[in-house]
């Protein structure tokens, strides 16, 4: 039954992390580069034709598979160290990525707007990634035809093509992301002027439009509630661009350091981006000393209970939701969080009450009544936060915790055990017969 429950929730069976608890994180972490920057940016080399170098990559899966889906498409990779490649474009001889590929991931979906801008036209597999509910993609789609494609779904792939991308007014139905920047990579090249209405205000939106500026495009105003994009003739690349640290990654190990009563300094970091987390930390009675590029979180007291709602930046951010849940699930008070962004992103609370928790989930709203710890437990990443999550509730928590599924954490974090060994939390990664 155990085996069948790991298989099926497509995770590496024969490994687990395991977790001896009750470590207050002490030390220094350095942040990577953002997850979400770089599996926009990487993409984004296909507008150029030339060559390109990108640096702060993180070292992670989803990375290393976007290389290998840009080399099959005929591009040619150089990693000149674990953090840092280049991409020459000048080769690329297909604009069909199938299913099998895409449906690894979610961000496979801006292989259709850089294709697309480059080439008029694209095939590629529906997206995959965690499972977060219903992820539609209707406001891409809506993008790319407003920028004159026609856009076909059938038979799991999505098909685009346009004789020619014309400059236009999209404004979007909702904060989204993903089609924000796909709506970028289609314009840069597109004839006119494009303005976004309405458009996603992330620290990765910037990098992306900054990446693309940096190699020849003239995009204004990403961050900000309107994005203006003057389509350029071509993007001629010749130029080196570093990735902006992770806010997610930043925020993970803030709030580890509360969770587990620790004392840290996070390095390498932007703190603006981090000014919500910053905020509900300090409001549920933990400390933090920001520094513009780095920051101290600690803990003097017990925390207690808060409200939080999950918003588009510069909002409090869904992709920290998981993990401030095990900070709230061992605060004074119920506290309660509303996920306003996915509707099925709760499925850790199950494993968190597996480890003594009391957190009632229902649908977009969870109540987290306080205990004073949590206890070890085998446990299930169920996707890439949730098993962040775990990871900070195996440190904090009395026992041997044992988190299976860790493909799900692989795809985001970079070296998550070693940072964590590092700051003293007794974790290893080993291999179950
Ligand atoms: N939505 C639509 N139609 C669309 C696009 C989105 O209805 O065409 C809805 C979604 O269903 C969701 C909301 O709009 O309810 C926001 O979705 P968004 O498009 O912003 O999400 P995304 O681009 O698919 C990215 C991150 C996610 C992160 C969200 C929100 C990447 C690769 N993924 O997803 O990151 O949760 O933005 O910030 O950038 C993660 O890193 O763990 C992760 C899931």
């Amino acid at each position: 039954m155990l085996i069948d429950f790991k298989q099926n929730m497509g995770g590496n069976i024969l490994e687990k992390l395991v977790i001896t608890g009750k470590t207050p994180l002490k030390g220094e972490v350095v942040i990577s580069g953002a997850k979400n920057a770089a599996v926009a940016i990487i993409p984004a080399t296909l507008l150029i034709n030339g060559i390109c170098t990108i640096d702060n990559l993180p070292n992670i899966s989803d990375v290393k598979l976007y290389c290998d889906i840009l080399t099959e498409l005929g591009a040619k990779i150089t990693w000149n160290t674990e953090h840092e490649i280049t991409v020459d474009t000048r080769n690329i001889n297909s604009n069909n990525i199938p299913l099998e590929t895409t449906r690894k991931f979610r961000a496979s979906y801006y292989l259709l707007g850089a294709l697309l801008g480059r080439c008029h036209s694209a095939k590629v597999g529906i997206p995959g990634g965690c499972n977060l509910g219903a992820r539609p993609i209707d406001q891409h789609i809506k993008t790319f035809e407003a920028l004159g494609a026609n856009v076909e779904v059938s038979n799991g792939n999505i098909i685009a093509k346009a004789k020619k991308l014309k400059g236009t007014s999209i404004y979007m139905d909702l904060v989204s992301v993903g089609a924000t920047i796909n709506a970028m990579l289609a314009a840069v090249l597109a004839e006119g002027t494009t303005i976004i209405d309405n458009p996603a205000k992330e620290p990765h939106i910037v990098d992306v439009a900054n990446f693309l500026n940096t190699m020849g495009a003239d995009i204004r105003g990403a961050g900000t509630d309107i994005i203006k994009i003057n389509g350029v003739k071509e993007l001629k690349g010749n130029a080196t661009y570093s990735v902006v640290p992770d806010q997610i990654e930043a925020g993970t190990f803030m709030l580890a350091a509360i969770a587990s009563k620790g004392d840290i300094t996070v390095k390498n970091c932007i703190t603006k981006h981090l000014e919500s987390i910053i905020a509900k930390i300090v409001e549920i009675g933990g400390n933090v000393d920001a520094n513009g590029d780095h920051l101290r979180v600690w803990y003097t007291k017990k925390t207690h209970k808060a409200t939080i709602k999950t918003l588009p930046y510069p909002g409090f951010p869904t992709d920290l939701q998981p993990q401030m849940g095990v900070v709230l699930s061992i605060s004074e008070g119920t506290s309660i969080i509303n996920e306003s962004i996915w509707e099925s992103r709760f499925q850790y609370t199950n494993e968190l009450n597996k480890m003594g928790a009391k957190i009632t989930a229902q649908g977009k709203t969870a109540f987290f009544e306080g205990v004073n710890e949590l206890t070890a437990a085998p446990v299930y990443a169920t996707d890439l936060r949730a098993g962040a999550a775990l990871i900070i509730a195996g440190i904090a928590a009395k026992g041997k915790t044992e988190i299976y599924n860790l493909n799900h954490i692989d795809r985001g974090y970079e070296n998550i055990e070693q940072k964590f060994r590092k700051l003293g939390a007794k974790i290893e990664r080993v291999n179950e017969e």
